[in-house]
């Protein structure tokens, strides 16, 4: 351990003095929580959702078997009204969303009612397009306010959205619209970032060539370029909704209905469609917005991930927009027009609560102190990071220089199968430990255990399994029950398992230690190796590929890439180029390889297994630490690896 995790950092006393909870109200509450679920989540449940029809049955799940989950499973409800209705009463004219477009002059204000006014138009068009409840709807848009609309639209009328992060390849947004049968595709003409234009209607037509069932396309304009638009196929967004009335109850879901379908990778296949429903997810969502974000009416509240994540859906739109705060939506990246602008950002419109990632911290952090003492910052209140496990060195820089040494820092650990956090301090009631995501939230019960299964106490290394069902939990793979089960379920029957490494230190704290599994998490992105694999497999020059992850100081992990050439094909840095290129384009510029390795052969075992450890190993160039090789089929290949390996130190 550095001697940065080793510090201490309790929680401010002005912080206590205000804050929601402290540590005595943690304890109590995480007690109930796990003692009596029932009691405990019947009353968030009523406290925190209105309800068309209330519940009589709180918890009904098991994790064994065929694993169903349920909550509240005899209520409905309808999660826009939970956003928008029961808030347009006492704050319409409150600010809802900030818009800070990615050019620093450009932003808006939308309240509750506008954007009341807005789903509700939108919700028609799409019923006028024929949308019913339960039908897919893909969204594939940029960080504009009509992401939040289209979803919030979706949700009112019980159509199930998938979003696809824009900066997806055309091939993988149609694999996405595929494998839930969406008819119905809503997108901009072009996005913008850092000052560049990406090209979203083009992506789409793309896709569409493949896509013959989506029926409609929604095309809102964002920059105003000149696109093609099909006839009777894409139609004007804002030509639509002026079209269509505000007028637009709330359909009666079922808590059990689904709400959206993301997809996500994992350690073998394609993305799975992670699929998360009404009233459990919308429960957790906003609890732990309110709970782990200390959040206080009025305040200004920004996470600056994108909507195409889980990150974005529960802590920029649901959690938030249920809890009638205001939310700050920004289009563009960290770096442009400079370095300084997030903090810039939060000086304008005076944001209290900044949630960002540790691949940013740590860009960030890189170019000094000076273009964050530029700003004056004193809004801020409160800092949170997720995604990927953040270094002790970065958690110190950005308490002591963005947070000026005042704000906690919330380390939230979660997935997108989790709805919502799931490991994280509670800021006025946990001291903080650098690098650490500290201690479970109300309900969530970790347990560490080793390969086969055994579980181990007290302070230890492990495998982090969850051992009872949360709300927010996932309730299965869109269409595919079997594979939820096979993958969270069955590595530690009757447990889910979470991917991740994790330890335990004596004072109870869990460090997350990042994932054990073929998932490898480049700049806060989750990449399923087998993904990269089979893009580099589907060029016509490669014989076989074998993907791993490396550490990497800025992303956390970068992506290395092992490749043999079919008989007659010449290892040139032009290939090199044109294979980078070609993963570019058949998944998206997230999974650009940050190495290529010509590899005349792979270390396999003798049953043909590829030896993925040794393969890691030397992608991180700890090649003096090979371990056991007497079991490969040829372990000759290694020398050769190992000479030809691409990132020295
Ligand atoms: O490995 C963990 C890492 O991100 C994975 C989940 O990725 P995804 O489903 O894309 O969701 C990201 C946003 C919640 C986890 O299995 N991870 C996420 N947050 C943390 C983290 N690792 C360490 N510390 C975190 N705070």
């Amino acid at each position: 351990m550095t001697d940065a995790a080793s510090q201490l950092f309790p929680p401010p006393p002005e912080f206590v003095a205000k804050a929601r909870l402290d540590a005595a109200g943690y304890k109590r509450m995480y007690e109930a929580s796990v003692s009596d679920p029932d009691a405990f989540w019947g009353e968030q449940g009523k406290a925190l959702l209105d309800w068309i029809r209330p519940f009589t049955k709180v918890k009904n799940t098991s994790f064994k078997g065929d694993v169903a989950i349920k909550w509240y499973e005899d209520g409905q409800l309808n999660v826009a009204a939970n956003c928008l209705d029961r808030h347009v009463a006492t704050r319409g004219n409150q600010t809802a969303i900030i818009w800070e477009g990615d050019d620093p002059t450009q932003s808006k204000h939308v309240t509750y009612r506008e954007l009341f006014e807005q789903v509700c138009r939108f919700a028609n068009a799409l019923k006028a397009r024929g949308v019913k409840k339960g039908d897919r709807v893909t969204l594939y848009l940029p960080m504009i306010v009509e992401a939040a609309v289209a979803m919030l639209a979706c949700a009112r009328i019980g159509a199930v959205h998938s979003i696809v992060f824009g900066g997806f390849s055309p091939d993988s947004l149609k694999d996405r619209i595929l494998d839930c049968d969406s008819t119905v595709l809503v997108t901009a003409d072009e996005g913008v970032r850092g000052g560049k234009a990406i090209p979203l209607k083009a992506n789409a037509d793309k896709a569409l060539e493949s896509c013959p069932d989506v029926s409609t396309v929604f095309v809102v304009k964002r920059t105003g370029a000149n696109v093609p638009m099909k006839a009777g196929r894409d139609i004007s967004y804002e030509d639509s909704v002026a079209a269509a009335s505000t007028d637009c109850p709330p359909e009666a879901m079922g808590a059990e209905d689904p709400l959206f379908i993301l997809y996500t990778s994992g350690s073998t296949g394609k993305p799975k469609g992670v699929l998360h429903t009404t009233a459990g997810y919308l429960v957790w969502a906003t609890m732990t917005f309110q709970y782990v974000f200390d959040y206080r009416d009025k305040e200004i509240y920004w996470c600056t991930a994108d909507v195409g994540w889980v990150t974005g859906h529960s802590y920029i739109v649901y959690g938030p927009l249920a809890s009638g705060a205001t939310t700050l939506m920004f289009e563009g990246v960290p770096n442009y027009p400079s370095v300084s602008r997030f903090w810039e950002v939060v000086d304008k419109h005076n944001v209290s609560i900044f949630y960002t990632a540790p691949t940013a911290i740590r860009a960030l952090m890189r170019d000094g102190d000076a273009p964050v003492k530029k700003t004056s910052r004193k809004s801020l209140r409160l800092l949170g990071s997720v995604g990927e496990p953040i270094n002790p060195e970065a958690w110190l820089w950005y308490h002591n220089v963005v947070g000026d040494g005042r704000c906690p820092i919330v380390d939230t650990w979660w997935q997108t199968e989790t709805g919502g956090h799931m490991i994280t301090p509670l800021p006025g009631a946990i001291t903080t430990k650098p690098g650490s995501a500290t201690v479970p939230f109300f309900g969530v019960q970790p347990q560490l255990v080793d390969a086969d299964g055994k579980v181990l106490d007290g302070a230890t290394d492990g495998n982090l399994c969850i051992i009872d069902s949360w709300p927010g939990q996932a309730r299965t793979v869109f269409r595919d029950h079997k594979r939820f089960i096979e993958t969270y379920f069955s590595t530690y029957p009757g447990k889910y398992f979470t991917g991740d490494g994790c330890r335990r230190d004596e004072d109870g704290y869990y460090w997350i230690t990042g994932r054990v599994d073929d998932v490898i998490n480049v700049s806060g992105h989750r990449m399923g190796t087998a993904e990269v694999e089979s893009a580099l497999v589907a060029h016509a020059k490669v014989a076989e590929a074998a993907v791993v992850g490396f550490p990497h100081d800025l992303k956390g992990q970068g992506i290395y890439a092992y490749v043999t050439l079919n008989a007659g094909e010449q290892p040139t840095d032009a290939l090199r180029k044109e294979l980078v290129a070609w993963v570019r384009t058949q998944i998206g510029p997230i999974a650009t390889p940050d190495h290529i390795q010509w590899a005349p052969g792979l270390p396999k075992t003798r049953s043909g297994k590829i030896m993925r450890r040794i393969l890691r190993k030397i992608a991180a160039d700890e090649h003096d630490q090979l371990g056991d090789v007497s079991t490969l089929a040829d372990p000759a290949v290694v020398t050769d690896l190992v000479e030809n390996r691409q990132n020295r130190a």
